[in-house]
């Protein structure tokens, strides 16, 4: 056996003491591909994490947190100079999960510290900054990505791969159904942070989902079009991490239809304040002239033409038709990993061999813009056309 060639990528991890920063970015993508191993790229090449846990010490949660993860991790680098570390060669790429509201300021400070960048979603709260962000990184010749996590579950790679076999012939619509309890905090703890009930800290579950459903409509279906929007703040008080009673400023569920390409018609509900009957937390049908398809998180349950009932409206008898029973399951096709892992992964090849990675901040951008779109709809109470966000060419020059 040869020797194998180890690239190692310092990466400087913010936000990492968060919900997502611990558990999807650092827990089950960094140190799972440094458990397996690294990102074999070659026969003979492997892509190695390096990372440093960061968090600035305006959260007090951040320094014993810290700690705590480096313990957890095995990750033995962490610091709460994030400014220095910046600063610092050894780590070129920057990611960022911190709350939505510090985004903007610090993946600018990376891009001014010539750091490649990374970021959760929303990348920005208004689609100005959003979109300056991408040209910022553009022009200072830095990769650039944004999450976009949901593309890579089992059921929308299910769904996909019904897509490219033309299995649904013509595709008429799409409807999403996302949302579940979420636990005011008095007597059950709430299962999300308390910032995403307030407007002011970044929070909106529109601000939330919709950059969500901005790339998943792109990628599979086409460009959207335009949004109509009807938002609603339907729980007013809740309760704190500490126990405090809070006004809610921000929206906790939208109602919106969104006009794509080739007359296809998308329609989603979201909502934190709704109870699940249905197979998963997300739900995507999509009818098709050939068929039909309902894809959850994980499976996804297809209906052709030629296995249609044929149902007849009569209230006054049981219906004859069992409807959940006249689904087939998609087979596993492969092992499916987990979906910010996958992402990771195709990022640190981008970052080390150049591979392509469309998820970009202009991508980011789309996300926030659609959000925007969706609460000038709502405020207005009318449909709202979205424009495109122009690309621009990268300045390679420096680099
Ligand atoms: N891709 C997805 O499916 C998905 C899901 C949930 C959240 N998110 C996004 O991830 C981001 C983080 O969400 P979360 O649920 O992990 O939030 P969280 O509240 O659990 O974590 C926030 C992080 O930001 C840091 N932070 C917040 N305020 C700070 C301050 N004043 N000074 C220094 N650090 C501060 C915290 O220390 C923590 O590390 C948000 O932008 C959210 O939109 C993405």
């Amino acid at each position: 056996m040869g020797n194998i060639k180890t690239h190692k990528v310092g990466i400087i991890m913010n936000g990492v003491t968060g919900r997502m920063g611990s558990n999807q970015h650092l827990m089950r993508s960094i140190v799972e591909i440094i458990r397996q191993g690294g990102v074999k790229v070659s026969p003979d090449e492997v892509i190695m994490p390096d990372p440093i846990l960061v968090g600035s010490l305006s959260d007090p949660y951040n320094p014993a947190n810290l700690e705590r993860l480096s313990k957890l991790s095995g990750i033995e680098k962490y610091s709460t100079d994030v400014e220095g570390v910046l600063a610092n060669p050894d780590f070129p790429v920057y990611f960022d999960s911190q709350s939505t509201t510090r985004r903007f300021e610090w993946v600018s400070k990376a891009i001014a510290a010539n750091k490649h960048v990374y970021c959760e979603k929303p990348s920005a709260l208004t689609t100005e900054e959003a979109y300056k962000l991408y040209v910022l990184a553009q022009k200072a010749g830095v990769k650039h990505g944004i999450v976009q996590d949901k593309l890579w579950l089992p059921g929308i790679l299910k769904l996909k791969m019904l897509i490219d076999t033309g299995f649904f012939g013509r595709i008429l619509s799409v409807r999403g159904e996302f949302g579940y309890w979420v636990f005011e905090g008095n007597n059950v703890q709430s299962q999300r942070p308390s910032w995403n009930y307030r407007k002011e800290d970044g929070g909106g579950i529109i601000i939330d989902m919709f950059p969500h459903w901005s790339y998943l409509l792109e990628n599979l279906f086409g460009k959207v079009k335009a949004v109509c929007c009807h938002g609603a703040t339907h729980i007013k008080k809740r309760w704190d991490e500490n126990g405090n009673l809070y006004e809610c400023t921000a929206d906790d569920a939208a109602y919106a239809t969104f006009e794509l390409d080739e007359e296809i018609i998308a329609h989603f509900n979201c909502s934190w304040a709704t109870r699940v009957k249905r197979d998963d937390l997300l739900t995507i049908q999509v009818d098709g002239t050939k068929g039909s398809a309902v894809a959850g998180l994980r499976n996804c349950f297809i209906q052709s033409s030629a296995a249609t009932p044929r149902p007849v409206w009569n209230p006054d008898v049981e219906s004859p038709i069992d409807y959940s029973d006249e689904w087939t399951l998609v087979p596993d096709h492969q092992e499916y990993d987990n979906a910010f892992k996958l992402q990771w992964e195709m990022f640190l090849r981008y970052i080390v061999k150049d591979l392509p990675f469309r998820w970009n901040l202009l991508e980011g951008a789309k996300g926030v813009q659609l959000a925007e779109k969706g609460y000038e709809s709502w405020e207005k109470r009318s449909c709202v056309d979205i424009p495109e966000l122009k690309s621009i060419p990268q300045d390679d020059s420096e680099h």
